[in-house]
């Protein structure tokens, strides 16, 4: 969460010429730049298996550039930082070599050995990386080395544990930034900053005033391409373990010591470690069927390309749980995802409790239910607040008025993209955003039980909010599944 970095170093994109390089981190690299984030003597190397010359990777990147909307006179810019190294992963002597690429362009643009080694590779891959990297001393350079590791982090506690020991074998978990990015979305961080610098929220922030809190990642999209790795995955997996998991403990976590990394990454540890065993009754998992979206007819998932036949995997869950702790003993958090859903939101609904007399009630007035908040993710980040206000004139008539903020209409320019956040944290070394070994294990750990033992599945038609039973885990009456954006 920090802002720009005076120092040196060699930024390593392992799968450097593979999608998520071209979509995401060169252009979160290009933007920093244009931005002035980045120390005029810093390199990115891209590392394949193809043989390459820089020039070439070059031309690749200033296409990715160029997709991504930055001015050429930039791309031009960032284009000059750029370099290549060919390296097949199982190769040990490759990561000597690519040592000494580091070290040589160390000395050419006078850089000290900081390091910050990016894996997106696919998960095979990973384990031999992380050795090489080892094996090769890059973990230990004169200056700092990082290591960035993209999800998924295993597929269940057990492939977790050994993951995390894996690495442990060779970085020290201060040096392993796992993104996860949601964690680098505006309105995440915003979060704490909501929490933390008003006072009023932070003091109703617990159960004598909090009545039931959702989270809701909704899709507008079915699996695409990706079936064959979504099928083996499941939402449980794929959102419910990293992405809402996340939110909720930030929601969640009690106040941190400090504004530092440590401090807050205990306290969503804490988090994790005090969510009751969930019911499997309260569990609704759902898989959707053809429907219509975006007004079109779409197939459903078993119809997929890529699909096994009569998969059981969940293309939606919704979960009830409860956070035993002090703060929010009894209080009901809702946690709800899916593909294929009519809209793409993501938000945190918060629900007050309503006032403990309804006198505007007794009197006649449609004093609405409990006053909500409504923390927004997407599609626009922002908030609404939901209260009750007497209308004009007599009779006495209360309406319930929004009171909203939009960040796209507040500030000017294009809010960060979560990459660009999530790499300058890295070059920075603040940890803060990113998921520490035990958040990943607590939170397996927490979904365990519903991995081994799934709950029934129920289908649902493409382009509404999931099986209806997911209707009766909420409370129906108050309206909990909110549907409302910013
Ligand atoms: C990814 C999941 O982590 O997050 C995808 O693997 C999902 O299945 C994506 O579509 C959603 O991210 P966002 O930022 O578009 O909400």
């Amino acid at each position: 969460m920090t802002t720009s970095t005076n120092e040196a170093s060699l930024f390593v994109i392992f799968g450097g010429t593979g999608d998520l390089s071209r979509r995401k981190l060169l252009p979160a690299l290009g933007n920093l730049d244009t931005e002035g984030h980045l120390n005029p003597r810093m390199r990115v190397l891209a590392v394949g298996r193809r043989p390459k010359t820089d020039e070439e990777f070059r031309q690749l990147a200033k296409d990715a550039l160029g997709q991504a909307g930055l001015p050429s006179e930039r791309i031009e810019a960032t284009a000059r930082r750029l370099h290549y190294q060919v390296l097949d992963p199982g190769k040990p002597e490759d990561y000597r070599t690519l040592g000494r690429r580091l070290y040589d362009l160390g000395r050419e643009h006078d850089i000290p050995a900081n390091y910050a080694f990016y894996l997106s590779l696919p998960p095979r891959a990973f384990p031999l990386a992380v050795a090489g990297l080892g094996e090769a001393g890059l973990n230990q350079p004169e200056g700092w080395s990082r290591l960035v590791v993209e999800k998924p982090f295993g597929k269940d506690l057990a492939s977790a544990e050994k993951l995390n020991a894996l690495v442990h074998q060779h970085f020290q978990e201060d040096q392993i930034y796992r993104i996860d990015h949601y964690l680098g979305k505006e309105t995440v961080q915003n979060l704490l900053v909501f929490r933390l610098a008003n006072a009023f929220i932070e003091s109703s922030w617990n159960r004598e005033r909090i009545d039931a809190v959702q989270i809701t990642v909704g899709e507008n999209l079915g699996v695409g391409t990706r079936a064959e790795y979504y099928d083996h995955s499941g939402a449980l997996r794929d959102m419910v373990q990293n992405h809402l998991t996340q939110l909720l403990t930030l929601v969640a976590m009690e106040v941190p010591s400090s504004f530092s990394a440590r401090a807050i990454r205990h306290e969503k540890i804490k988090v994790l470690q005090s969510i009751a065993p969930i019911e499997p009754a309260n569990v609704v998992r759902g898989q959707y069927t053809a429907g219509e979206l975006n007004g079109q007819a779409v197939r459903g998932y078993l119809q997929e390309d890529g699909v096994a036949k009569g998969s059981q995997t969940e293309t939606f869950v919704a979960i009830k749980l409860f956070v035993d702790s002090w703060r929010w003993q009894g209080v009901p958090f809702y946690l709800r995802t899916g593909k294929c859903l009519p809209a793409k939101t993501t938000q945190i609904a918060v629900r007050f409790r309503e006032a403990p007399v309804g006198y505007f009630k007794q009197m006649g007035c449609n004093q609405d239910t409990a006053d909500v908040l409504t923390i927004a993710l997407q599609p626009d980040e922002g908030f609404i607040f939901h209260l009750d206000i007497k209308m004009p004139g007599a009779p006495l008539r209360l309406e319930r008025i929004p009171l909203r903020f939009n960040y796209n209409e507040h500030f000017e320019g294009s809010l960060p993209d979560g990459y660009q956040t999530l790499l300058l944290d890295v070059l920075n070394g603040d940890q803060t955003l990113f998921v520490h070994s035990d958040e990943v294990e607590g939170s397996w750990r927490v979904y365990a039980p519903l991995l081994d033992n799934p709950p029934k599945i129920y289908n649902y038609a493409a382009g509404t909010w999931g099986p209806p039973e997911a209707d009766s885990l909420a409370i129906p009456e108050r309206d909990l599944w909110q549907k409302e954006t910013v």
